[in-house]
């Protein structure tokens, strides 16, 4: 039990020039979920933070409107213009008046942030009674970043910013990781006292370190572990780099649950999906969002499952197969070259090649559900038009465009019958052979 109550401050205002995007930074997307989400969830997920304002400012209303759909405890501060990071944090004063707890400060674009991370953080900060604990990492190359400067008895006194750094203290490989753990009550009058006499210009909220040391306030540092869950993203680079690192985490948490993974180098999977053991995902499989597939599976090769699948267990999901917002029961095939959209199938069903379920309407926009149940089939190339459900071992012929409700145990087909004309070939040629001599 922690001693005091936790709220955070995400910093989410900047612009995010270098993404050359007209999305704002933090909505830009690993897996379909933008990288604010990412450092939410990890607040969330610590279990001891209840409440998160997000400071906005670049395109405010979008990131708002992304916040307050998905986060019922996230609270958006409007930042304009953006005078710095002692500035951002700052706009959260009026909300924080009164309270007697710590605040956690992160910015809104390093998704790779873990709960565990955090909570260790935080635990570290309240059994040593800090008033102030900042995060810091040694990198080889500490370039851009926030020096931390230590005084000869090697207490941590400052925290020098680049640009603003002697030579000497550049040569300091810790540097500031933009975490921070802050007693509200006794840190938060330095607000008052951060001036924006610096290299450029801003009100850093670095100060808030050397003025807390010139008030006698308990400041601790607290090294983080691996430097790969301070990635901040900034490029559209860094965007695909922080893709991979976050997928290898993913496969390798699958691999040691028991999935089989033929190729982890093109295969992509959500950190949200959940897959049983025994089942082996083969190469090219993308599945993004959150899913939950069952055990002795069989996906790909060339599989994309977009989310919210619930794919039950020894389900094959084959080739060149699209899944979104499906349940799939056990032992159910959907082996090749099939778009399964809002449906929900049965067990033992069998999928014929080439079948689509046409689930959306691009006039009306809406999407309806398909039905097919335990035991039904389709033959290649079938449409199925939703809404529309597919009943207890009924089967569709090949080529069919199915429009009404098939009842069990029954055959539908919908095509115009076969014709044959004999010799219509050979005439042809003997037509088109005198023409030609
Ligand atoms: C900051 C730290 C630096 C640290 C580094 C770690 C300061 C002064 N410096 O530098 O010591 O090593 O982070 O990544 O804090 N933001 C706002 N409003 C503003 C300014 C920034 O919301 O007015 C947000 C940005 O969107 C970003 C974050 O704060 O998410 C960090 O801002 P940025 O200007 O990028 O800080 P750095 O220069 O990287
Ligand atoms: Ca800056």
């Amino acid at each position: 039990m922690l001693n005091k109550k936790v709220k955070s401050i995400i910093l989410a205002a900047g612009k995010g020039t270098r993404m050359k995007s007209d999305l704002p930074k933090v909505l830009h997307s690993i897996f379909n979920k933008p990288l604010l989400g990412y450092v939410i969830d990890a607040v969330n997920n610590t279990g001891n933070i209840d409440e998160n304002y997000v400071i906005v400012g670049h395109e405010a209303q979008r990131v708002e409107e992304f916040v307050e759909k998905n986060y019922i405890n996230s609270k958006c501060i409007l930042q304009t213009p953006q005078l710095g990071t002692g500035d951002a944090v700052n706009k959260a004063t009026p909300y924080l008046n009164d309270f007697d707890g710590y605040v956690i400060v992160i910015c809104g674009d390093t998704p790779l942030i873990t709960s565990e991370t955090i909570n260790n953080f935080i635990e570290y900060h309240d059994n040593n009674h800090s008033d102030l604990t900042v995060m810091s990492a040694i990198f080889d190359n500490p370039k851009n970043y926030g020096r931390i400067i230590r005084d000869k008895n090697n207490k941590f006194i400052s925290i020098v910013e680049e640009k603003d750094a002697t030579f000497k203290q550049k040569e300091v490989k810790e540097v500031n990781a933009g975490i921070y753990c802050i007693n509200w009550k006794t840190v938060s009058p330095a607000f008052n006292f951060i001036k924006n006499n610096n290299a450029q210009g801003e009100y850093y909220l670095t100060d808030i370190v050397k003025w807390s040391v010139e008030n006698s306030l308990n400041v601790n540092s607290y090294i983080l572990d691996n430097n790969e869950e301070i990635f901040g993203i900034n490029s559209k680079l860094q965007l695909a780099q922080a893709t991979k690192i976050m997928n290898r985490r993913s496969l390798q948490r699958l691999m040691e649950d028991g999935v089989q993974i033929t190729d982890p180098d093109s295969t992509f999977i959500s950190p949200e999906t959940e897959i049983g053991s025994d089942t082996i995902i083969l190469p090219n499989v993308y599945i993004t969002g959150k899913n939950t597939i069952g055990r002795q599976c069989k996906i790909g090769p060339f599989s994309h499952i977009r989310d919210g699948a619930q794919i039950g267990n020894n389900v094959r999901i084959g080739n060149f197969v699209e899944i979104k917002k499906s349940i799939i029961k056990d032992n159910t095939n959907v082996s090749h070259l099939s778009y399964i959209g809002d449906s929900e199938l049965g067990s033992k069903v069998n999928i014929g090649a080439g079948t689509i379920t046409a689930n959306y309407n691009p006039i009306s926009k809406v999407k309806s559900k398909t039905i097919i149940k335990d035991g039904a089939n389709t033959g290649s190339n079938s449409v199925l038009v939703a809404p529309v459900t597919i009943n207890e071992m009924a089967s569709v012929a090949a080529g069919s465009v199915i429009t009404k409700d098939v009842e069990a145990y029954s055959l539908a087909i919908t095509r115009t019958p076969m014709k044959v004309f004999s010799d219509w070939v050979k005439k042809k040629i003997e037509q088109y052979s005198g023409v030609n001599k």
